[in-house]
């Protein structure tokens, strides 16, 4: 019979639920989650474990980016079940030995979480056992600015992430949340948004049939309405983030 690990069982954090609270070191100093961060959008990683190859690519891809997380609001947070001190001896290397596409000489200055015990993986369901018994799989929580996911991702050890698609996901959900509406498959901002769906028949068929504001109606269940590239980016990437 397969030994239980003692990670399992462990409830995992839904869309919509608040972010688990956790306190600890990091390699910007201690962290008090979420009241260090409130007010902010926060995407929290895992990484299975550091000095790894795919971890290395994309701590430094992610660090590259830094600077477009933090105009659209966002802070990064990073975290692996290892010490303090290898969390920072692997930043250092990174800095001083390593070039990946073309980016090199990189300094990683968002926090790196010390988890030594794994327990802030743990309620986060970031150790999922059948992937590997003790490493953090490649999670990713996207947390608003009152501390709620609002979405998650989850990879395993042998694929890297995209990290445009992690920035893209944190603009169409402020993008989402702002303006009331949903973003169609594939969405950039430029490209038609998607609005909820009319809930009266009578409010179907006017929605055909009047176009309200523009709207475009590909069936009465699929409207969609423009928003320019230019309004979407300056109401996502502002310093002062709506209260999601
Ligand atoms: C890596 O980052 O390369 C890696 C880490 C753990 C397992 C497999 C790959």
């Amino acid at each position: 019979m397969e030994e239980k690990s003692k990670y399992e069982f462990q409830p995992m954090p839904r869309i919509g639920d608040y972010a688990p609270e956790f306190t600890a070191r990091s390699t910007s100093g201690n962290i008090v989650f979420p009241e260090d961060f409130r007010g902010h959008w926060v995407v929290l990683f895992s990484h299975p474990a550091d000095f790894t190859p795919v971890c290395t690519t994309e701590f430094m891809m992610l660090a590259s980016m830094q600077d477009k997380f933090e105009e659209a609001g966002c802070k990064l947070i990073g975290l692996s079940v290892d010490s303090l001190f290898s969390h920072i001896a692997w930043l250092r290397n990174i800095k001083e030995k390593i070039e990946f596409e073309g980016i090199e000489d990189i300094d990683i200055r968002f926090p790196v979480i010390e988890d030594i015990s794994a327990e802030v993986a743990r309620k986060y369901g970031m150790i999922q056992p059948n992937e590997h018994k003790t490493e953090a799989v490649r999670a990713v929580f996207f947390i608003g600015p009152k501390g709620k996911v609002r979405a998650m991702m989850y990879y395993p050890l042998n694929v890297g992430r995209n990290m445009e698609e992690i920035y893209r996901t944190l603009i169409a959900l402020k993008t989402a949340f702002a303006y009331k509406v949903s973003t169609p498959a594939n969405w950039e901002p430029g490209k038609d948004v998607v609005i909820s769906p009319a809930s009266t028949y009578e409010a179907a068929q006017h929605r055909v049939d009047a176009k309200p504001n523009g709207t475009v109606c590909k069936e009465w269940f699929l409207c969609m309405k423009h928003i320019d590239k230019e309004e979407v980016l300056s109401t996502v990437l502002d310093k002062f983030p709506k209260a999601f």
